[in-house]
């Protein structure tokens, strides 16, 4: 039976898990009924909680919670706040059958993760995703971790949730850039595997633009469809999952150069996509129009798809080289051929991506 475009799976044998995705359901939905033991620990941050914290709080019943409001922002995934969340399941007494709940962006959904993966060596874990680069990204896939001062993401698990809660009326308080930071991995999805998608979003840019409800559980749900198909094929990124990078590469690039929250990760991801569909046209992969058509949905959309200026395209391509996706010293992106059609290269030369960073035709 074909899923609604309301309710999905992952499918990962004995690790499967649901996907909600609607109006109303941190309120509404049976969401506890998939909470098995006494003891929750819910993790959100100081621009989620006062919204939505006391909804998911009520729906718990008789149950042990504790919650943890963390400051919000990249800042806050460190080792040291996932330390005092293990403290907290340590003074409530939490046993192995604990659930953490995550109630915010990837930053929360990210921490929370981990610390379910550590646990005991692994409890539940429920994903309320609040932004939408949460929904359509992070919270599906079971990627988990910290960052380090060396850099992002360096510590983590791989640990998969027992549920995602994509409840869209929360999408209502995300601020404009962070709302439209999510669309840019939305467009991707498009971009590396569905080009029907592609035109259908440029046939709703408007409505999501708008934040129209339909719209958005859709364009939610297509999204989830597709990520969630490649964490099922390959879930530790052995292979495709790495597609999900098109664009990446560049943006990572970009972020740590014009440092970290100047750019927000999906406005970087949004120029990144038009460098890597540049770059497919300049290898001789893809015609150039594909790429423009690209560059103007993501500007309708209301992302940024050039360079800003003051970037040094040697530098950039400097960091680009040492992307840990790179093997033995050569530079390896995902570049497309068409929309809907992206592949993994190797051994780019790094002096065409120069030109491409350049702005050369
Ligand atoms: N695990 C994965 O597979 C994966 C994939 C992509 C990104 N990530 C990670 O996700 C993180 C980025 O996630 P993000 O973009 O959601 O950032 P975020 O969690 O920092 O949220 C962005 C901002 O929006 C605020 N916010 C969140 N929900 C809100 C709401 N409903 N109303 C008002 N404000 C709200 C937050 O407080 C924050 O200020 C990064 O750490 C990145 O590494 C993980």
């Amino acid at each position: 039976m074909p899923d609604s475009p309301r309710r999905l799976e992952v499918e990962l044998g004995a690790r499967r898990y649901p996907i909600r995705i609607g109006p109303g359901l941190l309120a509404e939905d049976d969401w506890p009924t998939l909470l098995r033991g006494r003891h929750v620990l819910i993790l959100t941050d100081e621009n989620v909680a006062p919204h939505y914290l006391a909804q998911v709080q009520a729906r718990l019943g008789d149950r042990s919670v504790a919650t943890r409001i963390l400051p919000p922002g990249e800042r806050e995934k460190t080792l040291a706040r996932f330390a005092e969340a293990l403290a907290d399941l340590a003074t409530m007494k939490a046993s192995r059958d604990a659930t953490v709940i995550a109630l915010g962006g990837g930053v929360v959904g990210d921490l929370s993760g981990f610390v379910a993966a550590c646990w005991m060596r692994g409890v539940a874990f429920v994903q309320m995703p609040t932004t939408l680069l949460a929904m359509v990204d992070s919270s599906v896939g079971g990627k988990t971790g910290v960052n380090l001062a060396a850099g992002k993401n360096l510590i983590g698990a791989f640990h998969q949730p027992n549920a995602v809660i994509a409840d869209i009326d929360t999408l209502a308080t995300l601020p404009p850039r962070e709302y439209a930071a999510g669309i840019a991995e939305v467009v991707k999805y498009g971009a590396i595997g569905d080009a029907a998608f592609l035109a259908w979003l440029e046939a709703h840019a408007d409505a999501l633009g708008a934040r129209d409800g339909d719209a958005l559980v859709q364009a939610i749900a297509t999204s989830c469809r597709h990520k969630a198909g490649v964490v099922a094929r390959d879930e530790r990124e052995q292979g495709e999952r790495a597609l999900l990078n098109f664009g990446h590469t560049f943006g990572h690039a970009l972020e740590a150069e014009a440092g970290y929250g100047r750019l927000l990760h999906g406005e970087a991801v949004a120029i990144g996509m038009v460098l890597a569909a540049r770059l497919s046209t300049r290898l001789g992969h893809a015609p150039a129009e594909d790429g423009e058509r690209l560059a103007t949905l993501l500007a309708r959309l209301g992302l940024p798809t050039a360079l800003p200026p003051g970037f040094d395209a040697d530098r950039l391509l400097a960091r680009m080289q040492l992307d840990k996706k790179n093997q033995s010293g050569r530079l390896r992106l995902i570049l497309w051929s068409r929309p809907g059609s992206a592949a993994i290269v190797d051994g780019v030369e790094a002096a065409a991506i120069r030109d491409v960073l350049l702005g050369k035709p």
